[in-house]
Order: structure tokens, then sequence, then C-alpha cells
């Protein structure tokens, strides 16, 4: 047969390219939702908010709000990304000080081992300075442990770097600057003799891992709270309060973090300096 009688091959047809388009309506949905999840609550900065999860949703081909909400229940990697988008981690070394000194004076007086909470230790600099703190006092390394958390992946691979700018230590007293860091170019790298009292977890203080930290003698949680609504702040607080070892567990907060003792602690005050313990 000559080709030319051949039935001619018909063309796959290309199915049209749908072009999606963007449709950002109120992102209330999605910030109850990270809420619920985190605690964190966003009551007058919805619009800066919302500017920044459109931001989020063209990094991540999301095209609505709608589309969000639905990757945060199914797809972890883009809540852990939003997490550690939308979360403040401002902190530096020895903020608010005199409770760590006052921790670091109740723990040499004390004489026994202590393990130390950090909820949450954001970068790594709370964590750091009460190990410091503690090591300057003389209390011998193995003696000392410290468990940090925080919600925010990001901050804790940076608290495991343990690499600061020259503005995290602007209230480090230079004889702890020079006996606990070292000077690489511009940074600051915390020693490893530090390094090593304090471990580093990704935990959201509102699941159930947080109850495999184990018991602790200190619990600091400081400029958590101040994101959370009242209620929010003593389900937090009671969460916390089950990782005391016992009735002389220290609980230290930020000035900011509630107004009213939540019914689980009671307040002490020594030395200038406010704590709590179980009620
Ligand atoms: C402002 S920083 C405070 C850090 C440090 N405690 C201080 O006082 O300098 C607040 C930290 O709380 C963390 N955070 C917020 N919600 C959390 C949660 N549900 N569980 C654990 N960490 C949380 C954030 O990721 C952030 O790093």
């Amino acid at each position: 047969m000559f080709d030319w009688f051949k039935p001619k091959k018909s063309l796959p047809i290309e199915p049209p390219i749908e072009k999606k388009v963007e449709n950002f309506q109120s992102p209330r949905a999605v910030l109850d939702r990270f809420t619920a999840i985190t605690g964190i609550h966003f009551n007058q900065k919805e619009s800066v908010t919302a500017t920044k999860l459109i931001y989020f949703c063209r990094n991540h081909s999301l095209y609505s709000f709608e589309e969000l909400s639905y990757a945060i229940e199914t797809n972890k990697g883009i809540l852990e990304a939003l997490i550690n988008m939308l979360t403040v981690n401002e902190t530096y070394f020895f903020r608010e000080s005199r409770q760590i000194f006052f921790c670091a004076e109740r723990a040499l007086r004390s004489g026994k081992p202590i393990r130390v909470l950090c909820a949450p230790g954001s970068t790594g600099e709370e964590p750091y300075s009460i190990a410091m703190a503690l090591l300057d006092k003389g209390i011998l390394p193995h003696r000392i442990e410290i468990v940090s958390l925080d919600i925010n992946s990001d901050v804790i691979s940076l608290a495991q770097e343990g690499m600061y700018n020259g503005r995290s230590l602007h209230k480090t007293a230079p004889h702890l600057q020079e006996k606990y860091f070292q000077k690489v170019g511009g940074m600051f790298n915390i020693a490893d003799g530090v390094k090593r009292l304090v471990h580093f977890h990704t935990v959201n203080i509102f699941e159930d891992s947080l109850f495999a930290l184990g018991r602790f003698d200190v619990i600091f949680s400081r400029n958590m709270l101040i994101y959370f609504d009242e209620a929010t702040v003593i389900r937090a607080v009671e969460r916390l309060s089950r990782l005391a070892q016992n009735r002389e567990t220290l609980f230290f907060f930020g000035h900011a973090d509630f107004v009213k003792t939540p019914p689980m602690l009671c307040e002490h005050y020594e030395d200038g300096v406010k704590f709590y313990t179980l009620s």
C-alpha cells in the first residue's frame, strides 16, 4: 500500500492548561487552626499576619487560604514551615538575669544535682546562660542537665550550632564572654563545655511529647505565655506543672507572662526575684 493511503494518525489532544487564580479572602480560619495547634493568638495583628500568609502561600504554590488550611492538616512539612515563619523568637543571653543568678545560687546551696527545663529556649541563649551561671558558681558539669524545647525547628538548629552575633551578648558580663565564648570572625561560638550540658528538642508544649522529657528541679518558661490568651496560659502552666520533680521545684516566668497567678502555682518573692512553686 502506498504511504499516502495510510490513515493519518491523530495528534493527542492536550488538555487546556488550567491557570489557577489566587483567591485570598479572610485568613481567620487558618489563624484559628494555627492557634488551636500552637496556643499563639493574633488578635490585633490580623492584617500583618495576612500579608505574611499570602507570601507563605506564594512560596508554597498555594492559591488560597482554603488550600493552606487543607495543607496544614495534611502536610507536616507545611505546618512546620508555617510555625517557623509565624513564631517570634526574640531572645538574648542573660535576659532577666536576676532569676538566672538566683537559680544558680539556690542550686549551689542545695548541693544536689540539678535538672532544668527551658520551655521555650528559642535559639539557645537562655539555656546556655543558665548553664554558664551554674558553672560559674563552681557546680560541676556532671551535676548539671538542661533541657531546652521550642516549637520552632529552625531555632533548635541554630541553638545546636551555638554561634551568636554581638547583639545577643549585650547583657553578658565580660568575664563570662571571655570564659565561655570563642570569637570567630565577628561571631561568638559557645564553648563545648557549655554546649554539652544542654539538650535541645523540637516540642510543642501542647503535644504529649512534652511528658517524655522527664521531671525537673527548675522550670523556666519565659516570654512565651504572652502570646497566649488567659485560658491557654492556664492550660500551658498546668501542663508544665506536671513536669515538676517535687514540691520544691522552682518555676520562673517572664514579668509580662501573666497578671493573675494560675491556680496550680504559689507565688514567692525573695531578694527582688519572683518565682513560683506548686500550690
Ligand atoms: C520570645 S521567645 C522567648 C525565648 C526565651 N524564653 C526568652 O525569654 O528569651 C518565645 C518562644 O516561644 C516559642 N513557642 C511559642 N509557642 C510554643 C509552643 N506551643 N510550644 C513550644 N514553644 C513555643 C516560640 O517558637 C519562641 O521561640
